[in-house]
């Protein structure tokens, strides 16, 4: 569909539906007289104006939305007793959110940045939210970081603007960054849109079947349409000529009926080898290995449909990692222990307490019953029903039956890192992604590494930020050394 068909028949109307005479001239006491207060179309178009704009998302601003289909092509019941994964060939409904990171609502789109991967599932037992990015790990390991972490990706306070200092000191002082740096300044770094890239649950997630029985799973969803990215060179001139370039190639893709789609895999960890396993699995910034937890395909994701309106649809769309359904729940990685937090804190506070029961929000193949009510533009919509519960009255009830599977937990409560297994360390997975790309990619990566790095403003952050990548791989930093020297004099 395009926009034509969106024609609105009849007279220009105040907000209360009265007919609007003169769109053009406000009106004077005479001719050339002060306006007066009685123009009431007047006062409310400006008012209205100044009021469009909500808070914009303090990370992931800048973003694309699509609707689409989730189709199941393989039986995963011995896992999982999600209904909506219950039945080969089933087919949800989802929103996807592509965003990016650190940009505002205005930024560029073809930015060396991860890109948000934020997938709704509006299935029968409620929505489940999957937000994720284009990369299967991520630059800390505890929420309690994160602030701090997007601090210095944004504006400094006093610059105004991004600063190398900041990013790098960062980076170079949280080691565990590593792996998503070396991730992020290689080809991938800048996809060329957003269907040419995969997407990626990134945490381990619990999935539970119907004996109860737990198992670990990560999330994979790989581009029908091939991987395709930008050098920075070409980033760079097309954030200049276009800055929407990835907006508007997702929605003219869908337009034209050119659907994206994506083939969905999951990897599966029995729970009893989690103990064990050389990487601890509720590690953000690590990958299980495809060797160790071969990707199982499981279903084909497909966007084929616009939001018919971005700011309706997309910006007042919300995603939590805290929406599951039964059959799927939380792991215990700290990061993603903290995110079950901040999305719905972050909703009440941008959308409002109501954000919930937007049109893109609400559950499309349920219904939500809740005991809670009004708020700020509140509907109406359970009309004259009881608000409490337990009631005699025929009210909502509860199931008894939790969503996951209980974990078993030991040990005094503290601010415990978490747990180091046999093969951990923060520089093991960046050395082995570096050795596996060509020598072109490595040559492009140290190029971008070093472009910035080579911005700081003091040696010692320079050099601390090269000494991780250093103890990577030794020939990732000596060649990185060089070039920061060589671009810094
Ligand atoms: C503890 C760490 C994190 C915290 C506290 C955090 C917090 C937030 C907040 C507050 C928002 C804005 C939500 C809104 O206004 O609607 C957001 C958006 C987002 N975050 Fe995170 N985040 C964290 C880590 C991550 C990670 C690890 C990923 C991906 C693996 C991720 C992916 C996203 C995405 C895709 C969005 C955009 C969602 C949308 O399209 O509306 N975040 N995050």
């Amino acid at each position: 569909m395009t926009q034509e068909a969106y024609v609105t028949q009849g007279p220009l109307t105040t907000e209360a539906g009265a007919p609007v005479a003169d769109n053009q001239n406000s009106e004077t006491a005479g001719v050339g007289g002060p306006v007066l207060i009685q123009d009431q179309s007047l006062l409310e178009k400006l008012a209205h104006f100044n009021r469009e704009r909500i808070p914009e998302r303090v990370v992931h601003a800048r973003g694309a939305g699509a609707y689409g289909t989730f189709t199941l092509t393989r039986d995963v019941s011995r896992w999982t007793r999600a209904a909506f994964l219950s039945e080969v060939g089933k087919q949800t409904e989802t929103f996807l959110r592509f965003s990016t990171v650190a940009g505002n609502l205005g930024s560029a789109d073809a930015v060396r940045d991860p890109r948000g991967f934020a997938l709704k599932f509006y299935t029968e037992d409620g929505n489940y939210d999957l937000v994720g990015n284009n990369t299967p790990v991520f630059f800390i390991k505890d929420a309690i970081k994160f602030p701090d972490f997007i601090h210095t990706q944004k504006r400094d306070p006093y610059t105004g603007s991004q600063e190398a200092d900041n990013v790098w000191d960062f980076w170079g002082l949280s080691p565990e960054s590593t792996h998503q740096v070396t991730w992020l300044f290689g080809d991938r770094g800048i996809p060329a849109t957003l269907r040419h890239m995969n997407g990626y649950g990134s945490h381990t997630y619990q999935w539970n079947n119907a004996a109860g029985e737990i198992f670990w799973v990560k999330y994979h969803f790989k581009t029908d349409q091939g991987i395709k990215n930008l050098t920075q060179e070409e980033a760079n001139k097309l954030a200049g000529e276009d800055p929407d370039s990835h907006q508007r190639d997702l929605r003219q893709a869908i337009e034209a009926g050119d659907f994206p789609s994506w083939t969905v895999q999951v990897q599966i960890m029995p729970a009893a080898e989690a103990a064990n396993y050389r990487f601890n699995p509720f590690d953000l910034t690590k990958v299980w290995p495809h060797e160790d937890y071969p990707p199982i395909e499981i279903g084909k994701l497909e966007l084929n449909r616009n939001p018919e309106n971005v700011f309706a649809e997309v910006e007042q769309s919300i995603f939590s990692p805290a929406h599951f359904v039964p059959g799927i729940g939380p792991s215990p990685d700290k990061m993603l222990q903290g995110r079950l937090f901040a999305y719905g804190d972050a909703h009440r506070y941008r959308v409002g307490i109501n954000a919930d029961h937007l049109p893109v929000n609400r559950p499309h193949a349920t219904e939500a019953r809740t005991n809670s009510r009004d708020g700020f533009l509140y509907d109406g919509r359970h009309k004259g029903a009881k608000n409490y519960e337990p009631n005699s009255f025929g009210g909502p009830f509860q199931t008894d039956k939790p969503l996951w599977s209980a974990t078993a937990v030991s040990g005094a409560t503290g601010t415990h890192e978490a747990p180091g297994h046999a093969e951990d360390s923060d520089f093991v997975q960046a050395g082995n992604l570096y050795r596996l790309m060509s020598e072109d990619e490595k040559s492009r990566l140290i190029e971008n590494l070093a472009g910035f790095i080579a911005k700081v403003s003091r040696d010692g952050i320079a050099e601390r930020a090269v000494n991780n990548f250093r103890q990577a791989d030794g020939d990732f930093g000596k060649r990185l050394e060089a070039a920061v020297q060589a671009l810094r004099g």
